[in-house]
């Protein structure tokens, strides 16, 4: 390895554990009702308060998104929504656009989760997404993640073609505005006990940054966060954060629960 290599390998380390922590509630299609959005967006609001070093950025459905911004009011909670259009504008049933996400105050966008994927969202789709998003300087949270896990290694090469694919629209100068979160699809939705290790998620960011080397350029690979999604809660969230070297967390299930205001809290502590 080489003296270079191994300086970014040991920054993208430290980094990591060091620097500013982004943790992401994704609240899929729930809750069910406007007054238990408003209810949750409260709770966070008081946690968020005394956070630090943490980004709290919340992903409510779009039809909460106004409900949720009134209730946190100015609390330091980024807005952030679950998809966008891959479209400027136009006959677009159903659709959101990035523009329109801006111009709401949304700051951030989950982009090509694999629920979505599964949906029938190509990696193509989604680098045409991401590339809405940062016309609109809103920062895209690209998701990527292996379907299974083999003995050979096939994941990985999967895991490849999904990162250059997805990320087709990212230019090395955009590196620094985009935000990578590592799903491995087998670890979502699962109990916490089924959560990937800490030491494979580990892994996982060395394999991410070095693949991200052989596109931009070593000295880029260290340039945007990564975080960690699959099954986390309150027990597990810490440990991912402390021995995973991810720069953050993408929740599901638990972000409407209090177990997102416990890593959070405990975020702000590391
Ligand atoms: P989960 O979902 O935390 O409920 O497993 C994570 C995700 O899908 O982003």
């Amino acid at each position: 390895m080489h003296v270079r290599e191994f300086f970014c390998l040991w920054y993208n380390c430290f980094m990591a554990i060091k620097g500013k922590k982004y943790i992401v509630g994704n609240w899929k299609m729930n809750p069910q009702t406007k007054d238990e959005a408003k209810s949750i967006a409260r709770s966070l609001k008081k946690i968020a308060a005394t956070s630090k070093k943490v980004e709290v950025i919340v992903c409510p459905p779009h039809v909460y998104l106004q409900t949720v911004a009134g209730a946190l009011g100015d609390a330091p909670v980024a807005l952030g929504v679950q998809n966008l259009s891959e479209e400027e504008k136009g006959s677009f049933t159903g659709e959101t656009s990035a523009l329109m996400a801006r111009d709401f105050g949304v700051k951030y966008a989950i982009i090509g989760h694999s629920e979505r994927r599964k949906m029938g969202e190509t990696s193509a789709l989604v680098a045409k997404k991401v590339a809405q998003a940062l016309t609109q300087k809103i920062t895209p949270i690209i998701c990527i993640g292996e379907a299974e896990r083999d003995t050979h290694g096939a994941f990985l090469a999967e895991l490849k073609q999904q990162f250059t694919e997805s990320l087709a629209t990212v230019s090395k100068e955009q590196l620094k505005s985009i935000i990578v979160a590592y799903e491995p699809v087998w670890a979502i939705g699962k109990s916490e006990k089924e959560a990937m290790q800490p030491h494979q998620i580990h892994e996982m960011t060395i394999f991410i940054r070095k693949i991200a080397g052989e596109k931009y350029g070593q000295e880029n690979a260290a340039t945007f966060p990564i975080l960690y999604g699959g099954s986390v809660g309150g027990s597990t969230g810490p440990v991912i954060l402390n021995e995973g070297n991810v720069n953050g967390l993408l929740i599901g299930r638990q972000s409407l629960t209090e177990e997102f205001g416990t890593i959070v809290t405990y975020a702000s502590t590391i």
